[in-house]
């Protein structure tokens, strides 16, 4: 049963998958002709890399031959001294871990009741993500329809050097990381992202269990609905969730990208990569979405499908704005203020009730089986620790903030002052 437990999850088992191999393999080719134009110096690093993509390829990727200390060496540390120019942002150079502290504890600016645009950006693009039925490519978490896309963002990732000046700023993976909950009673949609406090959220309000959970154990679907005045479902139809978009209270939870980003990377240690194909925390945040190419291209690499990987490493936007950037929800809370905002949602829902529902009522959000003393030390502890990560790194901070600026900027995210130092 714990295999069904993860968003979408099965995928425990690796099928062969010749066509997929070879669709890689050619990738694999074209990146190393663009990795011998690139610099000189870095050029070595780069055919090692994709040589390794290639060997992986080759070997159908699940073998046990195919080491995966053998291909990680293209990640030979990088040269710090060569960094990129274009998208720096020299207010967050030398910051103090006081200041570090500050600004990843900083709950988004954006927040509340907002205005209700369209639907999702990409929107029939992003439900392809969760209708494809075709049981091969699901299991590997890539739909049929992202094809080209998902094989272009594969070759970059997998060969990405920063040290030859490229940007992480457009190498997020074309897989949206999104789920979508609904409520009839209440009439709530519930956007829910990774790594975003879901867990607490949806064992408060009461979900049930995925369908495909749902249809091999029936008597124990709704178990976690039990004495709670909500139960979600989740809602793939794409036509269905048109409608529910428009008529129901849409409403998303949204967390500090960067301290996102540091329990999204100690998340992933602990349950999806194996350690010798793990990063420290400066060099994963040079490109979040390089843990999933890792994973497709050594297999040896992965503790679950690459999808997983790839859900935990991206962007908690893309399923929340139109394309305008308008809000397509109702109401955004935060993670920092979950208990408050949690409470400003319920009023929202409340003051649209149907004739005859009896208004919601939610209580305290379960986070830690401590003492409230005892948390709030660990907690603070726990922000110390976190801090350290980046204030210990010249870049971190930036790359985070490059690889995640849709996040920054449509949610507000504060920055520091510009020319503040420490
Ligand atoms: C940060 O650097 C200090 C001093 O070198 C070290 O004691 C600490 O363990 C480092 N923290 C992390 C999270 O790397």
């Amino acid at each position: 049963m714990a295999h069904v437990k993860g968003q979408g999850g099965v995928g425990l088992r690796w099928p062969r998958q010749p066509r997929l191999v070879a669709c890689l393999a050619a990738w694999a080719f074209l990146a190393s002709l663009v990795c011998l134009q690139r610099s000189g110096s870095a050029g070595s690093d780069c055919q090692r890399a994709s040589g390794g993509m290639q060997e992986a390829a080759a070997s159908g990727g699940g073998t046990a031959a195919t080491q995966p200390q053998g291909s990680v060496a293209g990640s030979a540390q990088p040269h710090r001294q060569q960094q990129q120019a274009a998208d720096e942002w020299p207010e967050l150079r030398g910051l103090s871990r006081e200041k570090v502290e500050a600004l990843i504890r900083a709950p988004a600016g954006l927040h509340g009741r907002v205005h209700k645009g369209g639907l999702p950006a990409n929107y029939m693009f992003m439900m392809a993500h969760l209708t494809d039925t075709d049981a091969h490519t699901r299991e590997e978490g890539i739909p049929r329809f992202f094809g080209p896309m998902m094989y272009q963002w594969f070759a970059k990732a997998f060969t990405f050097d920063k040290t030859a000046g490229q940007s992480n700023r457009d190498l997020q993976s074309p897989v949206p990381a999104c789920h979508f909950w609904a409520d009839h009673k209440y009439k709530l949609l519930y956007v829910r992202n990774f790594k975003t406090a879901g867990t607490s959220i949806s064992l408060t309000l009461g979900q049930k269990e995925l369908p495909m959970y749902c249809s091999v154990w029936p008597d124990s679907c709704a178990k976690k609905c039990e004495g709670k005045q909500v139960c979600l479902e989740n809602v793939i139809d794409p036509d269905k969730l048109r409608q529910l978009f428009q008529q129901y209270t849409v409403f998303s939870f949204v967390r500090n990208p960067w301290a996102r980003a540091l329990s999204s990377w100690h998340h992933v240690h602990k349950l999806g990569i194996h350690a010798p194909c793990q990063e420290p925390f400066e060099r994963w945040a040079e490109l979040p979405s390089r843990y999933g190419a890792k994973c497709l291209g050594i297999r040896n690499c992965c503790k679950r499908r690459f999808g997983w990987l790839l859900e935990h490493t991206e962007p908690q936007t893309t399923c929340l704005f139109d394309d305008q950037g308008q809000p397509a929800v109702d109401f955004l809370g935060r993670v920092e203020n979950l208990d408050e905002d949690m409470q400003e949602l319920v009023q929202l829902i409340n003051s649209r009730l149907d004739a005859g529902v009896e208004p919601l009522k939610v209580g305290e959000l379960p986070r830690f089986q401590l003492a409230r003393q005892d948390m709030e030390d660990q907690e603070e502890a726990r922000w110390r620790y976190y801090s350290e990560f980046y204030a210990n790194s010249s870049t971190a901070l930036q790359d985070i903030r490059n690889y995640f600026h849709a996040d920054f900027d449509l949610l507000k995210v504060p920055m520091p002052a510009a020319g503040g130092g420490s």
